[in-house]
């Protein structure tokens, strides 16, 4: 019998089985700052935060939460939490200014200092090879212009991302055992490349196809790069942000609406990497806009390279029905088919669903579909409008509750059967959250952006006892 088969007896309580991972995460240019410094280039973000009207109150992560130069702080917060894995991202113009080239020594130095005041702490550092930002230079058009345009929807720039991940291997290979390719691909092709609400903020339906071809294509390369430079027992892993989809009803047509859904927001992911193929119905969704021709003879069995685990970020459930939604839509093909429902319930500071069945659904869904390949949850959390009283405290209990419940829907899963082998809670730092700038706090610990003075909030405490006890307080 198998670990896992043994778990759902052997939970007492919402004890949390022993050598569960507790961690953060954070991603590079959300809260690095010091985007000019080193050597770094602009990235697709860069120039992305810079163009009028695309990020709120004009924005940019020039400072962020100024980490690269408050790291050594920013640890001692996690050791104060007593966190085991902290999830980074290491910045690709930073260590390949312009994607392609020799790698910038300072750049690699910043990320083993990292490293190594981690392990000087005792937090297993877990590195993400790519959270969005991209070197600007590989967005750019290419030369003579053959290819549709640069970024995801041009093949080299998977080809480039292999080398980048085979230098950051290289570079820091002896200290970091737990490497993920990339961030949610979901959000890079079509938040990116279809609705435009992401960098590089391209309205192009059929290049958003393209873009999560290449980035599946890059993910496989980039195993294959890291197999080549690590030890034989590094943790190769891979982030998804799959949706949990809902019909609205039983009816055939809200059916096929949530089908089309999780075609484009799940398996054209899962499939490709975990059996080497494309979702049919997805090819023939999309014979509108593409004939997928870009896939070459052995893309898949690249993409299909095998990962030691699947790391899932879950926020809200997707309800949708049949109906229409207006474009330009991170959805391609599916415009005139699908229309989304609220989900009903408490929402948080981004208007999401506090909804943490949705977590529970996902997981064992996952777990009836696919390979046996353990599960960590790599994101969950929530905004509020957090603020610091006039005693210098940050009472947040609405994230408490959500995290709670989230939790317990892990737990759930966990005696379910279900191989979740750790939780990252998003995020160690109130941050620069995307096209919604520092308007929204994710954070555990609440940061001034004003002084950088950060403050741990009341969620942060709980998430420490819980730790400790590994388990959640009855
Ligand atoms: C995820 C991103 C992360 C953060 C959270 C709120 O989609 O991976 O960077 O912005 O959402």
């Amino acid at each position: 019998m198998t670990a896992v088969d043994a778990r759902p007896q052997a939970l007492p309580g919402l004890a949390f089985p022993a050598g569960f991972r507790w961690g953060t995460a954070t991603a590079s240019y959300q809260i690095e700052g010091a985007a000019a410094e080193d050597g770094r280039a602009p990235s697709i973000w860069d120039t992305f935060s810079r163009t009028p009207g695309k990020v709120r109150n004009g924005d940019t992560g020039d400072i962020a939460a100024d980490h690269y130069h408050r790291m050594s702080e920013d640890v001692a917060l996690m050791k104060d939490l007593g966190v085991t894995d902290y999830r980074f991202s290491v910045a690709w113009p930073r260590v390949q200014p312009t994607g392609r080239g020799p790698a910038v020594q300072k750049g690699l130095d910043f990320y083993r200092r990292l490293v190594d005041e981690l392990r000087a702490a005792g937090i297993r550092p877990v590195a993400t090879l790519y959270h969005w930002d991209l070197p600007q230079e590989l967005e750019s058009p290419s030369p003579g212009g053959s290819a549709p345009g640069g970024g995801w929807p041009r093949r080299e720039t998977a080809e480039r991302f292999a080398e980048y991940a085979g230098i950051v291997a290289d570079a820091l290979g002896d200290r970091v055992a737990t490497w993920t390719t990339l961030n949610e691909p979901w959000c890079a092709a079509f938040l990116g490349y279809a609705s435009g609400v992401h960098a590089p903020g391209r309205t192009e339906p059929a290049a958003s196809l393209r873009a999560a071809h290449h980035l599946n294509l890059a993910h496989g390369l980039a195993v294959r790069a890291l197999r080549a430079a690590l030890p034989a027992d590094a943790e190769v892993s891979l982030t998804l942000n799959p949706h949990a989809v809902r019909a609205l009803t039983d009816a055939e047509a809200d059916r096929d609406a949530a089908r089309r859904i999780d075609a484009l927001g799940n398996r054209v992911f899962l499939d490709p990497v975990f059996h080497g193929r494309l979702p049919e119905d997805l090819v023939a969704d999309t014979a509108g806009l593409t004939d997928w021709s870009f896939v070459r003879d052995g893309d898949l069995e690249i993409a299909s390279e095998r990962i030691d685990s699947l790391g899932i970020n879950y926020y809200a459930p997707t309800v949708v029905a049949a109906g229409t939604h207006d474009g330009p839509s991170p959805w391609p093909g599916a415009e005139e088919h699908v229309r989304f429902e609220p989900a009903p319930g408490p929402r948080t500071a981004m208007d999401w669903p506090v909804d943490a069945d949705g977590l529970y659904e996902l997981l064992t869904r996952l777990r009836d579909g696919l390979p046996d390949v353990p599960l960590v949850i790599t994101e969950n959390g929530a905004a509020y409008d957090d603020y610091a009283d006039p005693e210098g405290a940050v009472h947040d209990p609405e994230r408490v509750a959500y995290l709670h419940q989230h939790l317990a829907a892990v737990h759930r899963a966990l005696a379910a059967g279900v191989d979740v082998r750790g939780y990252f809670l998003w995020s160690l730092l109130d941050n620069f959250e995307w096209a919604y700038g520092y308007s929204k706090r994710f954070g555990i610990v609440h940061v001034d952006f004003a002084s950088q003075r950060r403050t741990p909030k009341d969620s942060a405490r709980w998430y420490a006892d819980v730790i400790a006890r590994n388990g959640l307080p009855g």
